[in-house]
């Protein structure tokens, strides 16, 4: 497959890095889990090299293909045109608000992105490097299109469900062929598909295993363990040819006669996006970025993945793949995939509505956009998949970013006000305290630097708090409050030196926490920075004014966080509403069968709890005979005030033999209607009748 060169053996000096993060599927908005995974990190990792002066391109857009955006549209009755237009707009903007720092944001249905990704087809197709299969596969006749496995629904082989789909059954979570289904149908049309073939063109993966080994599992033993370990694993089971197109109406049609109802599969086309954004920012801003080949083939230039674990196959192998067959790009340096987030204790599920989405957190949240930052940094899942808890949110900002952070600087800066007419005192002589202070603070920075060289941004935030612990710390041993009162030449030294330490935290966090660190800044009256200013204890210049200090960080209360908390919920159970689906319809019975059931209205005299059991509510009856009838239902977590039912007519079962519930004895059963949510509700004439009276 060409020459190899063992890039990553050579000494590592590139000059420019191209980082790419996953272009989001614009079927949905981003929530937090896309964000930990791969955004906030990505712009952590494009600021800090912008930082240290370092060519960077950060290039982001949507992923507007795929067969989920299909359904989505047709589910809505709208195009898909009009479902990606929706959310591109909606994941643009939101990740603006998050000062997402991308250098493009595109999407793949640009003019630029069809022609690209159209070329890179036809090249790689001129040059051989393809197969060409043809297969079977399900056909709507009535709607005259093959049919993407989503598209066929039938009955689950495994656990008999009805409506599962041609790839996944959601009831058991069985994957599935879509041949697996019993009684297929159309998504599309609800006839019975038939089988007909279909060509299609093939990456063959197996020719590129050798090198691909080599590759990654000799040269690049630096990656991360999760991704390396993947890797191991596809390589391991063997790689198989790869379907490079689908028999879709969305999508980029694939460019070679012969192929008309055909379009590239989405996961070929999508990582092209890089590419094509690449180049349509090369052409707005040439002076800038230059020629775009550079940024892809040039040797000095190194590119850098970031993506959630779900994408490591298509990054590490598919994609290499898909440069390699080309012949000349540069192949990834390093893919620091995460592994997922989840939400109070739950996957994060789009489909169940259990996320906290971007651009309503911004809305909902206004001015907090370096906690949520802050927060998901802290909770990374990078190693493992972890858990954002609002409590925890609650938690890091009030006890980290105000008590400590904020809290620092606030202090340097009312002080220095307080004390020196808001102007940086001169600093004296340092005692050997001072130098100690400042000595531990460069060599933290240290840290800061090292651990986001190598992704560890986690760690890394960890190390910028510990900065401005040992700031608050300093001022903590110093008391400077006190000894104002006898000694201001001290006083002078050890506000010069909180200011010093003051101006640093505003570069060290800026890669994580933009919005405080410009906040921070425009304070202290600091121009332009850069990361080579950190460790510089001469940033503040004796007689600079300070503006008056306003908060960086404010506390959040309990009532915000039980907002969320609330919404969380609510946003749950209307998506279970909305989910719900009428049990199938049970087999045939006859007008004989049914009339063996004795059921009869009756009117509660006394509701209460059943002791120890609390799903139990015991009901005393009038039945119309006279004497009380006594039943036990499962129904108390619909009711939590029972006696308010006393009164109430309810239906009943007479004819069922009496059975003991927790030591009561219950005679028969009381009808009640299961909700969407699972809630029992009772059954009740809709007038009052005598107690007694027969239903039928
Ligand atoms: N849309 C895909 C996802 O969300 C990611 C595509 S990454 C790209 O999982 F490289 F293909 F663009
Ligand atoms: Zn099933």
């Amino acid at each position: 497959m060409g020459d190899y060169t063992h890039k990553s053996q050579k000494m590592k000096s590139f000059k420019r890095t191209l980082i790419t993060s996953a272009l989001p599927y614009a079927n949905g908005p981003v929530h937090i889990g896309h964000l930990a995974g791969v955004y906030v990190p990505a712009d952590i990792y494009a600021r800090y090299l912008r930082l240290k002066g370092e060519e960077v391109m950060f290039v982001g857009g949507s992923d507007e293909h795929g067969v989920p955006i299909t359904i989505k549209a047709r589910k809505e009755g709208v195009t898909p045109q009009d479902i990606v237009d929706r959310y591109h707009g909606i994941i643009k903007k939101s990740f603006e608000g998050l000062g997402i720092s991308f250098d493009v944001y595109s999407r793949t249905t640009s003019k630029t992105h069809h022609q690209v990704a159209a070329d890179y087809f036809k090249k790689l197709y001129e040059k051989g490097e393809f197969i060409e299969k043809t297969s079977m596969q399900y056909y709507d006749e009535e709607a005259q299109q093959f049919l993407a496995d989503r598209y066929i629904t039938g009955e689950c082989p495994h656990c008999h469900a009805e409506g599962a789909y041609g790839d996944q059954c959601e009831k058991c979570g069985t994957s599935l062929q879509p041949t697996d289904l019993i009684n297929p149908k159309s998504a599309i049309s609800g006839s019975k598909p038939v089988m007909r073939e279909t060509k299609h063109w093939y990456l063959p993966l197996d020719k590129h295993e050798a090198w691909l080994r080599e590759w990654i599992l000799e040269n690049h033993k630096e990656w991360k363990t999760n991704v390396y370990g993947q890797c191991k694993s596809w390589l391991d089971l063997g790689l198989q040819p790869r379907a490079v197109s689908r028999d879709l109406n969305w999508g980029i049609p694939v460019p070679v006669e012969g192929a008309e109802g055909k379009v590239l599969y989405v996961w070929f086309d999508a990582p092209i996006g890089y590419i094509s954004n690449t180049i349509d920012l090369c052409n707005e801003q040439p002076e800038k970025f230059g020629n775009w080949e550079t940024w892809w083939k040039d040797e000095s230039t190194r590119m850098i993945h970031f993506i959630g674990k779900d994408n490591i196959v298509f990054h590490c192998i598919v994609f290499p793949s898909m440069l390699k067959a080309d012949g000349s790009y540069n192949l990834p340096d390093n893919v620091p995939a995460n592994e997922f987030l989840n939400l109070e204790g739950n996957k994060i599920s789009t489909s169940k509505n259990w996320a906290v989405w971007l651009h309503e957190f911004l809305e909902d949240m206004p001015g907090q956009q370096d906690v949520l930052r802050y927060v998901l940094t802290a909770n990374a899942p990078e190693t493992k998949d972890n858990d954002f808890t609002w409590k925890d949110y609650q938690t890091r900002n009030n006890s980290e970013l105000v008590a400590i952070y904020g809290n620092f600087v606030n202090r340097a800066l009312v002080l220095t006000h307080k004390y020196f007419e808001g102007k940086v005192p001169a600093r004296g002589e340092m005692t050997d305290y001072d130098k100690e202070t400042l000595a531990e603070f460069a060599k933290t920075i240290e840290s800061i630097a090292a651990n986001i060289d190598n992704f560890r941004f986690r760690e890394a935030q960890r190390e910028a708090m510990n900065l401005a612990r040992i700031g608050n710390k300093y001022l903590a041993d110093m008391e400077p409050w006190k000894l104002a009162k006898t000694d201001m030449e001290r006083t002078a030294t050890i506000m010069n030196i909180a200011l010093q330490i003051a101006a640093n935290l505003s570069i060290a966090f800026e890669p994580f926490l933009p919005f405080s660190s410009k906040k921070l800044r425009d304070m202290l009256h600091l121009g332009d920075i850069d990361w080579t200013m950190l460790g510089d204890f001469d940033l503040m210049a004796t007689g600079a004014e300070i503006a008056q200090p306003e908060l960086l960080f404010n506390k959040i209360e309990d009532d915000l966080i039980n907002f969320q908390l609330q919404k969380l919920e609510e946003k749950k159970k209307a998506n279970e509403l909305a989910a719900f689906q009428p049990d199938p319809i049970k087999a045939n019975t006859t007008f004989e069968e049914w009339e063996k059931n004795d059921i009869r209205v009756a009117t509660v005299k006394a509701c209460i709890k059943v002791p120890k059991a609390d799903k139990l509510l015991q009901f005393t009856l009038d039945d119309g005979t006279g004497t009380d009838r006594t039943i036990v239902s499962g129904i108390a977590q619909s009711y939590p005030n029972p006696e308010e039912l006393v009164g109430m007519q309810v239906l009943f079962i007479a004819n069922f033999p009496p059975r003991k519930l927790k030591g009561v004895e219950s005679q028969g059963m009381i009808l009640s209607a299961v909700d969407a949510d699972g809630k029992l509700v009772l059954v009740t004439p809709s007038k009052p009748v005598h107690a007694g009276v027969t239903v039928g």
